[in-house]
């Protein structure tokens, strides 16, 4: 069916384009896949652009990829560890410590104890008994001179190894005192209430001197003396220097002596406690039992000794001491462990991510179309180790596939090629054949006029000959491209040069869509020639697609104009016609070398040699609708400079494929 048969589909029913810029025609290998390369550029762009957003959501989401979890894991583990035995520790040290202090607490105040019954031991030998009268001061009364001033003479001679000295009536008058003298005939309260109630004098009291009252460790007797009875009462004072002593010979940290009960009958300017410490211990502080800061401080044992309360002491601060060493020690090993962690988990994470990591980014590659794309072989071990060679296998596999494919394709474009030729070939050969069978049979006839007969049909041999002459001349032309001799030219000049050559300028009212001279078209670096071949196919058959158009009708319009685009400068050519447009059923192959709609008048192979020009100078060609003449319109685009392409003359063309865009 040829163009001329089919007006009406330049209508609506007419294809609108067919995109095949990308597409390869059937040509060189090389240069086909540099061309697509160069025609796609513009997409391609607009892939790489998101690779920032990319990139930062890696980093955002960094913690949960494998990376951060195996540190982050690692980290828990060597905090917990560390946490764990630093707690086991703190408190296997504090218990020991606390055991240790109890029993060094235990021995001070056993030896306080024993000091005090040593006291009261000696007090008592001094002393001596109505028993056994030969000794101490029972010996002096036994002498049965009863006298006050004698016994306050002997009590004052007794004062060198006894600190208080007083004999008193039962009713506590004081008979005579070594330690107050002055205090003789007054009554001693505390001894008064002690006898009246029949009790045991308490160990420690408040003994009253001429400086005030003060505690002493007291021990009494009831002895005879010239046939009456009276009670003989020795101590020894517990004053500042006697506690001082006492503390520094049994180890302890601190002495306090309180009394028992709120002082009764003492003066309100007596202390509460009188206590001695180690000078570093709480040093401005007084002592008071229910003082927390002694509490927090000291370990304190205490006993009652008669009216009175005997705190002994030990400082724990040495504990608090080991105990934050122990804590200090701990953050030191923890930062350690940490810093250790983060080492120990980046070497691993790289040893098993860094290889995950390279396979998702062969993944992409891959998905991307690089079927070239192999994991290089690192250090990895085990799965992983199986994981990048399965990897790799399957991605030599799809490259083997991909490239079976092609082969296939190319023997699948060729079987094409040469199934057209062979048509296009049958085609003059059928009237030759007729034309010689009946110059045989005229012969055979011995026809009359056979020497016209002769003429006519060898004219019409001559003219099929002419034909397939033609049919392999095109045939050298498509499949024998001459090699690019690329020069700078004006294109302008160049349309103008073909639309002179091929456009009958009394059939066809030709416009141009620029304005003569138009500085801003730039110059294009191009194979004069063979831009030349493709612009005059493109005109040509938007001439032959309109030779059935009332005169007047036909009109072509020839557009030049630069258009922006990501890669550089591109020109993009147009020719629209007035024609029928694109008929429908070559739509989607009009590149494909024999497909014509114009019978043994066209060859087919026009289109498919303007798409080959146009791909090895890296451009583009599209079909469609004119919007201006309602025919046809092509578009073609070429970069102001071509790609460096080597030409590969003769080798196997790739498949022409041709998407239509509707
Ligand atoms: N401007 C046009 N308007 C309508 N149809 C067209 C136009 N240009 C090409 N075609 C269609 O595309 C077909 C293929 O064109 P192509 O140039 O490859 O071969 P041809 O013109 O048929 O043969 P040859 O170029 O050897 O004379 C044509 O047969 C025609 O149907
Ligand atoms: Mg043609």
């Amino acid at each position: 069916m040829t163009a001329d048969d089919e007006p009406a589909a330049a209508g609506g029913t007419a294809p609108t384009a067919a995109e095949v810029g990308a597409a390869p025609a059937p040509t060189t290998t090389t240069a086909t896949t540099t061309a697509t390369n160069r025609t796609s550029t513009a997409p391609a762009t607009t892939v790489a652009t998101p690779a920032t957003p990319l990139a930062t959501a890696r980093v955002g989401t960094w913690l949960l990829h494998l990376r951060g979890r195996l540190i982050l894991a690692l980290l828990a583990a060597v905090v917990v560890a560390v946490g764990a035995g630093t707690v086991a520790h703190l408190v296997e040290v504090s218990a020991r410590l606390e055991r240790d202090l109890a029993a060094q607490g235990g021995r001070v105040t056993g030896a306080i104890r024993t000091d005090l019954e040593q006291t009261a031991t000696a007090l008592d030998e001094e002393l001596g008994s109505a028993a056994d009268p030969r000794a101490g001061v029972a010996r002096l009364l036994s002498s049965g001179r009863v006298e006050d001033r004698f016994l306050g003479a002997h009590a004052r001679l007794t004062m060198g190894r006894l600190e208080v000295l007083k004999i008193l009536q039962r009713d506590g008058t004081i008979l005579t005192s070594g330690h107050w003298p002055a205090s003789f005939g007054a009554l001693d309260p505390l001894i008064a209430a002690y006898v009246a109630t029949g009790g045991r004098l308490p160990r420690i009291v408040d003994e009253a001197t001429p400086q005030g009252s003060a505690p002493a460790l007291e021990r009494w007797a009831v002895l005879r003396s010239g046939g009456r009875e009276v009670l003989v009462v020795a101590g020894r004072f517990l004053d500042g220097s006697a506690l001082e002593r006492l503390r520094a010979r049994t180890g302890a940290d601190l002495l306090a002596l309180c009394p028992a009960a709120p002082p009764a009958r003492r003066g309100a300017e007596s202390p509460e406690c009188l206590s001695v410490r180690t000078p570093e211990l709480l040093p401005d502080r007084a002592f008071r039992a229910d003082d927390d800061a002694f509490a927090a401080r000291l370990r304190l044992d205490v006993f009652d000794v008669g009216g009175f309360r005997l705190f002994i002491g030990l400082d724990r601060s040495g504990i608090d001491t080991v105990r934050r060493g122990i804590v200090v020690r701990a953050v030191v090993v923890g930062v350690l462990a940490v810093v250790f962690a983060v080492v120990l988990g980046a070497a691993l994470a790289a040893r098993i991510v860094r290889p995950i990591e390279s396979l998702a980014d062969a993944a992409r590659a891959l998905a991307g179309g690089d079927l070239s794309t192999r994991v290089p072989p690192g250090h990895e071990t085990g799965e992983v180790r199986e994981l990048v060679d399965a990897f790799n296998r399957m991605a030599a596999d799809l490259e083997q596939g991909q490239r079976r494919l092609l082969q296939a394709e190319r023997v699948a474009a060729w079987q094409e090629i040469a199934r057209g030729l062979a048509h296009e070939l049958k085609n003059p050969l059928t009237p030759i054949l007729s034309a010689m069978t009946v110059v045989r049979r005229a012969r055979e006839l011995q026809r009359a006029d056979f020497d016209a007969i002769l003429t006519e049909q060898s004219k019409a041999v001559v003219e099929e000959v002419m034909r397939l002459k033609e049919l392999a001349d095109a045939f050298a032309r498509f499949a024998r491209l001459p090699e690019q001799r690329p020069e700078p030219l004006r294109l302008d000049d160049l349309v103008d040069q073909v639309l002179a050559l091929y456009v009958p300028a009394d059939l066809v009212a030709v416009d141009r869509g620029w304005p003569t001279g138009d500085a801003r078209l730039p110059e294009v670096v191009a194979d004069k020639n063979q831009l030349q071949t493709a612009l005059a196919n493109l005109v040509k058959n938007a001439v032959e697609a309109m030779e059935t158009l009332e005169p007047g009708a036909a009109r072509l319009r020839a557009g030049l104009a630069v258009v922006a685009s990501a890669a550089g400068g591109v020109v993009e050519l147009t020719i629209d016609d007035s024609g029928p447009g694109i008929a429908p059923e070559v739509a989607g192959r009009l590149f494909t070398p024999y497909v014509t709609t114009k019978g043994s008048r066209g060859t087919g192979l026009g289109l498919a040699l303007v798409h080959r020009i146009v791909a090895e100078h890296g451009g583009s060609i599209e079909a469609g609708r004119s919007p201006v003449l309602a025919g046809a319109r092509f578009a073609v685009r070429l970069p102001l400079r071509p790609p460096p392409t080597p030409t590969e003359q003769g080798s196997m063309p790739s498949a022409p494929s041709v998407s239509t865009t509707p």
